[in-house]
């Protein structure tokens, strides 16, 4: 068991809990040998997991000294027993964190995050948060990698499908939902949530995973910094390095964002773990010639934790003992580390109460959330004329494609303990719905990736006895996820055959796209008569569609990415800044507008916008100022809107983006009714922006209110 210690008493006042924090942390490091320092910073993993993109799976360490593993494990009686024998074998019985990826749900798994942030309902994340964190914990899981808030710009990559979408102020709103949702119940229902991957990781060249990136301090401080000092605002408690190299200096050795940043500017005390073999990749990257010197150069840099390798339990005690690492930087991970462990109940609490599957996964309350935040996630982008919600008239209805029956891709990637047999399809929950008079004619129409002749010829025959298709195509879950790159984001040859084939049939077509990113639909698009993006969903897959297909619900999803015509507009994205020749630089083969853009997004209902009530048009920096508006529902149903406020600083010493985010809100108005839509605007806080050391800076001029197409100038003194 190495270690030295072992005949030392153990002065156990660090057990008890009425300790201030600080001090039962400095007695346990105290007595802590160097080996179990390093042990402490160490992560191994045990289990096995599905994910086929990211597939983690290990044996149980025997060193009880181990900090943390991975936990692919679903049983929490396994998980309490070897609990137990790190508690009961170790000298200093220093419980195990067991984190795993529950990205979004663990059993019942909602959708994924990018459908999440189109809801643009922060408070239904943070419930499914809380959700996810019951489930994991009564599982055994202590803290989970997530949520993932890396700014998603570039569909290729297919990671955007994790976070919240391309906007920064935006993720940084969901970040700290998602926060609360984790951390914000009382033990034994916390789990410590983890920012990640900080930071830049979605910039990647390319959109090729694990690439290099190039960021400056000022698209740092203004694009990719804010949603983690969100996440840490909103009191994360860890954070994930990333695995790319910005600028030169891999995430995770990188002292400017790890210490100066995260630790100096933002006050952060909680720990950072790697990410998978990040610290070994340092050597890959060019960065660190040996194990020693990729020890050395994370650690230095403020890297706490190392996922997997076992690098840092190696190398750490002889680099302390030939005095080339000094101990303090060791000595400061530890603490870290215990903090969290402190703070999250591990001492007093080691073991997870052990309750049947059936009374703590899969509730029926779960559910129904899950149900709720499908509806709210999916994202009407056209419905010509009134096509949807489909007429209770209609007597034949084909229900054709090969995502319409396939549960293993309609939970999405990244589905925790999430299993394809508890998911309700969308031929089942549209069955469940549909009243006996309508005839649902089923057929598949082609694999997402291969197709026969006979399966297309099942799927013409189908629409053929039909009034209307619906169609329902997209990725599947490996299509995207982490190691998940495309250089096209269109739909694979097989889907395009069959959409060919049925659109000769001259029918109206419902687009159904069950997707984890942005789709090219610019030759689809003039071919269908509506388009609801379903995202991958969850669980409750086909109770959602059946839902707001029938009418049930009302779609009030709007777009939290942009959609491109192609990858050749790659990036685009609503904040961009303007041109220098905004009436020239266009595409000469297509047009410069993307498909759809950030906020696209229509309902059942229409809304009318009145003009923007304003409390001021000269301010001061210390004058708040109130926008108000006021929002008709001019439709025949109720719904819901969401009201997007963005600014435009329209001169500045630091150009900036034609339009930005600042605010949103979501209403709910019956049919007829109208409400007032009331945005303080703080001029620090909103009308300020990051220069490229981070400071806010607040210049006088001119300054833009925009909420949908109304416009209003401002004068800051
Ligand atoms: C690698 C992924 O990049 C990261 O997001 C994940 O949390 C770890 N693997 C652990 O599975």
């Amino acid at each position: 068991m190495g270690g030295g210690a072992q005949e030392t008493p153990v002065a156990d006042d660090y057990k008890n809990p009425a300790l201030p924090l600080e001090e039962r942390v400095e007695s346990l490091l105290s007595q802590m040998t160097l080996e179990e320092k390093a042990l402490q910073l160490s992560q191994g993993v045990l289990g096995q997991d599905y994910n086929v993109n990211n597939l983690v799976g290990g044996k149980a360490q025997d060193d009880p000294r181990i900090g943390s593993m991975i936990c692919a494990l679903e049983d929490p009686e396994k998980r309490n027993a070897y609990q137990k024998f790190i508690v009961e074998k170790s000298r200093l019985g220093i419980p195990m964190i067991f984190g795993y990826d529950v990205i979004h749900g663990y059993k019942t798994i909602f959708p994924v995050p990018l459908a999440q942030a189109c809801s643009w309902n922060p408070e239904l994340v943070r419930e499914s948060c809380v959700v996810a964190a019951k489930e994991s914990k009564a599982s055994g899981i202590d803290w989970t990698f997530s949520p993932m808030i890396d700014i998603g710009r570039d569909p290729r990559w297919g990671r955007v499908v994790e976070g919240y979408g391309e906007d920064p102020y935006a993720t940084g709103v969901f970040a700290a939902a998602a926060v609360k949702g984790y951390q914000g119940e009382t033990i034994p229902y916390r789990i410590a949530a983890c920012l990640k991957h900080f930071v830049g990781y979605g910039v990647s060249e390319g959109g090729r995973d694990y690439s290099y990136t190039d960021i400056s301090r000022q698209a740092l401080w203004e694009t990719y910094l804010p949603p983690y000092e969100a996440g840490v605002q909103a009191g994360a408690r860890t954070l994930m390095g990333a695995f790319n190299d910005i600028c030169g200096v891999p995430a995770s050795a990188n002292p400017y964002t790890l210490k100066e940043v995260l630790r100096n500017k933002w006050g952060f005390t909680g720990f950072v773990v790697s990410d998978w073999s990040s610290v070994r990749q340092l050597m890959n990257q060019g960065y660190a010639a040996n194990a020693d010197d990729c020890v050395k150069k994370a650690l230095e840099a403020g890297l706490d934790m190392e996922m997997v390798d076992g690098f840092y339990r190696r190398s750490i005690p002889s680099l302390v003992k030939s005095g080339d690492l000094d101990p303090k930087f060791v000595d400061d991970a530890v603490r870290n580390v215990l903090r969290v462990k402190f703070e999250l109940g591990l001492f007093e609490h080691p073991y997870v109460e052990v309750k049947p599957a059936a009374e703590r996964l899969l509730l029926p309350g779960y559910k129904a959330l899950a149900r709720q935040m499908a509806v709210e996630s999916m994202v009407l982008l056209k419905n010509k004329d009134n096509l949807l919600p489909l007429s209770p008239d209609l007597k034949n209805i084909a229900l054709v494609g090969p995502l319409a029956k396939d549960k293993d891709s309609l939970i999405g990637s990244w589905r925790g303990r999430g299993e394809a047999r508890n998911v309700t399809d969308i031929e089942e929950g549209l069955r469940k719905v549909l009243p006996s008079s309508v005839n649902l004619h089923y057929a598949k129409g082609c694999g997402v990736n291969e197709g026969s002749d006979e399966e297309l010829q099942e799927a013409v025959q189908a629409a053929e006895q039909s009034e209307v298709i619906l169609l329902c195509l997209g990725e599947t879950s490996t299509m995207n996820g982490e190691n998940a790159s495309r250089s096209t984001i269109s739909l694979t040859s097989p889907q395009q055959k069959l959409f060919a084939r049925l659109v000769e049939l001259k029918k109206p077509i419902v687009l159904l796209l069950a997707t984890g990113r942005p789709i090219s639909l610019h030759t689809i698009e003039p071919r269908v008569s509506s388009i609801l993006v379903t995202w991958h969903p969850g669980t409750e897959a086909g109770p959602a569609v059946a839902d707001l297909l029938t009418g049930r619900e009302n779609p009030s999803g709007r777009l939290a990415i942009t959609f491109p015509r192609t990858e050749g507009q790659i990036p685009v994205y609503y904040n961009m800044r303007n041109r220098a020749r905004p009436y020239q630089g266009k595409y000469q083969d297509i047009s410069t507008e993307p498909m759809y853009w950030f906020g696209d997004g229509i309902s059942y209902t229409t809304f009318e916008y009145g003009p923007l009530g304003l409390s001021a048009r000269e301010l001061t920096s210390s004058t708040p100022l109130t926008v108000n508006i006021d929002i008709k529902n001019t439709g025949s149903r109720a719904g819901k809107e969401t009201v997007f406020l963005y600014i435009h600083d329209k001169v500045a010493s630091v150009s900036q983006p034609m339009k930005r985010l600042i605010a949103f809100q979501k209403v709910e108005l019956q049919a007829g009714e109208s409400k007032t839509v009331s945005f303080t605007v703080d001029p620090a806080r909103d009308l300020s922006f990051a220069n490229s050391d981070g400071r806010r800076v607040l210049e006088p001029g001119e300054f833009e209110i925009i909420v949908k197409d109304k416009k209003e100038t401002i004068n800051l003194k």
